[in-house]
């Protein structure tokens, strides 16, 4: 097999086969394969795209680039959660420890902040002591002491993703349906998980900025993680503005211990408690999302979700005196208000903005061997819709560096957009897609929360 042949018969809409598309995957993993017929390959599956087969093929090649773990000896179903990024989202950190509390196994393998947008991994590092490089021996141990393990993707882990995701990245081929399917599931497929819950979002925050092609995603995971034998569900959620308020790592954890402790913003709770609740149903812990959304409840009010994050920090080498105690985390020196310049209702954020302005005072990074500072960010003072008087603060800046201050400002010069009139309101969750075949209790209430579009298989 030649791959300028495969390159040439994608190039002209070609179908490629299990073995060919093995071939480009297997090669390029073992750098028989240079980058630039690599990146022409992928210049031409961005173009002419691929069938849901052809998107099964590679995630599967993917996935088996490196090693797919058998957790099988963990008893229960394992399910973990999956964000396609955004600003403020630190929904890992509340539902893992609620989802592992109620006795379902959560193996999370997480990635960093890039750009405007945040990762998981450098807010558990924001806890001092927490390490997220446990070897695969230890995540297996975490998994079967504590139920639930946060770690980063190791060599082992889908290293062709890796490798591909990089040269994607500098060769105009991110945004490919097929591609970012491949991508997303080969990680967490090779997790050795059973179920998948996804939050695709929608906006200035996100990846995906409009509902078509957030929706064209959401539809793509799901039907590969159902070929791959998966259960998926999939849930376009709103990234306008940050979720919650805070922005930045510390301030994220502290946050996120907030709504494990019953506190916290109402969007963030409320997300975190839908995605929690679909994680019980596709585990089989809970019949239906109603019983899902009072186990959540019952968890946070109990305190036995406060205190499994506590169990997961000291068994990954963390302080978990921060769960009762969030102000032994990283604190910024120095603190500025950016006040309303007009009266009104908050009409709109960019939350990409709000997340380059907290990259800009160090919280995020643009190249991965970027250092960060985990105790800079801001926390947003006012969510869409509220009221605004002249002068009153929209955001609160946390920074150590006087000298960033300047960028991170002139980012949010333009991010909060205040109007006369109070704007329409949208929807936290706009469309649940419920996993292939549809669950009989899932069914009826997946749209709930929504503009109302609910799929079965
Ligand atoms: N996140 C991933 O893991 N892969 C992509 O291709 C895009 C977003």
């Amino acid at each position: 097999m030649r791959a300028q042949e495969l390159i040439r018969k994608k190039r002209n809409a070609g179908t490629l086969t299990r073995d060919e598309i093995r071939f480009l995957i297997q090669q390029y993993t073992r750098d028989s394969l240079p980058d630039y017929q690599m990146a022409a390959w992928l210049m031409a599956v961005y173009f002419r795209g691929m069938t849901p087969q052809e998107t099964s093929e590679l995630t599967d090649a993917m996935m088996r680039s490196g090693q797919v773990l058998d957790l099988s000896e963990v008893p229960g179903v394992k399910v973990d959660k999956h964000s396609t990024g955004g600003v403020g989202d630190k929904v890992s950190l509340v539902v893992a420890p609620v989802v592992a509390a109620a006795g379902v196994p959560v193996p999370m393998i997480s990635g960093r902040a890039l750009g405007h947008s945040g990762g998981t991994l450098d807010k558990l590092e924001a806890i001092p002591g927490f390490s997220v490089n446990l070897s695969l021996a230890e995540f297996r141990r975490a998994l079967a002491e504590v139920g639930c393990a946060l770690i980063g993707q190791t060599n082992e882990i889908a290293p062709a993703d890796k490798k591909i995701y990089a040269l994607r990245d500098l060769t105009g081929t991110i945004e490919s349906v097929p591609l970012i399917t491949a991508s997303i599931l080969s990680k967490k497929l090779a997790e050795g998980i059973e179920a998948l819950v996804l939050d695709v979002k929608v906006g200035s925050g996100a990846f995906m900025k409009d509902r078509e092609s957030a929706r064209r995603l959401a539809e793509s995971l799901r039907e590969i993680g159902a070929r791959m034998g998966k259960r998926v569900v999939a849930l376009l959620t709103r990234m306008d503005q940050p979720l919650g308020c805070a922005v930045g790592n510390a301030l994220e954890v502290e946050e996120a211990v907030a709504t494990l402790h019953g506190e916290g913003p109402r969007d963030l709770r409320d997300l975190c408690q839908e995605l929690a609740a679909w994680m019980l149903v596709l585990a089989g812990a809970v019949p239906a999302l109603k019983q899902g959304r009072e186990r959540f409840e019952e968890l946070i009010r109990s305190g036995a979700a406060a205190k499994k994050f506590q169990q997961i920090i000291t068994h990954q080498g963390g302080d978990p005196s921060v769960v009762d105690d969030p102000k032994r985390l990283p604190q910024a020196r120095k603190h500025q208000e950016l006040a309303a310049k007009d009266k009104g209702y908050l009409a709109g954020t960019n939350a990409e903005r709000i997340g380059w302005a907290a990259m800009a005072l160090g919280a995020g990074r643009t190249r991965l061997e970027d250092a960060i500072d985990p105790a800079v960010g801001l926390v947003v003072r006012k969510k869409v819709g509220e009221q605004v008087e002249r002068g009153e603060p929209l955001a609160t800046l946390h920074f150590n560096d006087e000298r960033r201050l300047a960028d991170a400002q002139a980012e949010l010069a333009e991010a909060f957009v205040i109007s006369s009139a109070p704007p329409a309101p949208v929807p936290l969750i706009f469309e649940t897609l419920a996993p292939f075949p549809a669950t009989e209790s899932s069914g009826q209430e997946a749209s709930r929360g929504g503009a109302g579009r609910s799929e079965r298989g």
